[in-house]
């Protein structure tokens, strides 16, 4: 029997998800479907057990604006699921439950370290904002031991609080923009951004001293051209920039190993997204 699966979220309509699960389906065998649903933004929780009780899905991606929602709505969750706050993926067990995983950081880690070939082990690593995307990815982070990691954010305070939550896993402070700076005084190896400022076409107010000529950046967002944030970085002299298409795809790739138990390969998905954004 076919089984079905589907992205959940508001709006829906951009997602890449339902082309990259049926490719990863034709390449592995799998027998399955997989949609995408627009929920209502308060009908999260219905439309889950309607999906479940009614169509027999098997399992669920979520996204904005639904991923704590999600947490709070599984009746179990992976560590990593527990230390975000928040998931992107539910996988229905047989018992009618729901267990709840956040394959973000780790899908992102996966890119930086596997598909870019860049270590972060004893790397310096500043991180751009403190919302949910971030906290998303702060354990898997952590677990490449870089040296340290540095949150910056607009809200200070969120991002102190971020670090003081995630201090058990290594070192890691938080600061305004301005005061970001690597703790020998040199640029940064590695800047992640996640905040949201690119979705609005804003920059984060940096100093260009954190990017010297060995940085790498990455924007875990993701769009047609450079992004804003990625732009600016290669101005100001980045050795390498990245954007959040191969963590799209390494986060799928997660998900699908959970459900299905096959891990997909994600280097010709990658490669025909890329494609079509040239078309
Ligand atoms: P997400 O789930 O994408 O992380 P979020 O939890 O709302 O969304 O967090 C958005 C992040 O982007 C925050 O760090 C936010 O900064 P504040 O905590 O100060 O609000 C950051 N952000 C959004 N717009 C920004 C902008 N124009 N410049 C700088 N940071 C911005």
């Amino acid at each position: 029997m076919t089984d079905l699966y589907a992205v959940l979220g508001h709006p829906i309509s951009h997602s890449k998800s339902p082309q990259i699960h049926t490719l990863f389906a034709g390449q592995t065998g799998e027998d399955l479907l997989y949609r995408a649903v627009l929920v209502p933004l308060d009908g999260f929780a219905d439309e889950v057990s309607k999906l479940i009780r009614q169509q027999g899905m098997t399992g669920m991606n979520v996204t904005v604006p639904f991923k704590e929602e999600a947490f709070q709505l599984a009746q179990q969750r992976t560590p990593r699921a527990e230390r975000a706050g928040a998931v992107n993926t539910l996988k229905v067990l047989s018992n009618g439950t729901l267990l709840a995983d956040n394959t973000d950081g780790a899908g992102l880690i996966r890119d930086i370290t596997v598909n870019q070939g860049v270590s972060l082990k004893g790397k310096q690593v500043l991180v751009l904002g403190a919302g949910g995307a971030v906290r998303g990815i702060l354990q898997p982070l952590l677990e490449q031991q870089p040296a340290a990691v540095v949150i910056a954010n607009r809200t200070v305070s969120k991002a102190e609080a971020l670090a003081a939550d995630f201090a058990d896993l290594g070192r890691i402070s938080g600061c305004g923009f301005a005061e970001a700076t690597p703790p020998d005084g040199s640029a940064f190896d590695v800047i992640i951004n996640g905040t949201s400022a690119s979705l609005a076409g804003e920059l984060p107010p940096l100093t260009s001293s954190v990017i010297g000529p060995e940085t790498v950046c990455y924007d875990m967002m993701y769009g047609k051209g450079l992004t804003v944030f990625n732009r600016w970085a290669r101005e100001h002299g980045a050795a390498r920039v990245i954007d959040g298409l191969g963590m799209l795809v390494e986060q799928a790739a997660e998900a699908f190993e959970l459900w299905r138990g096959v891990r997909p390969d994600t280097a010709p998905v990658m490669a025909e997204l890329r494609g079509e954004r040239r078309r």
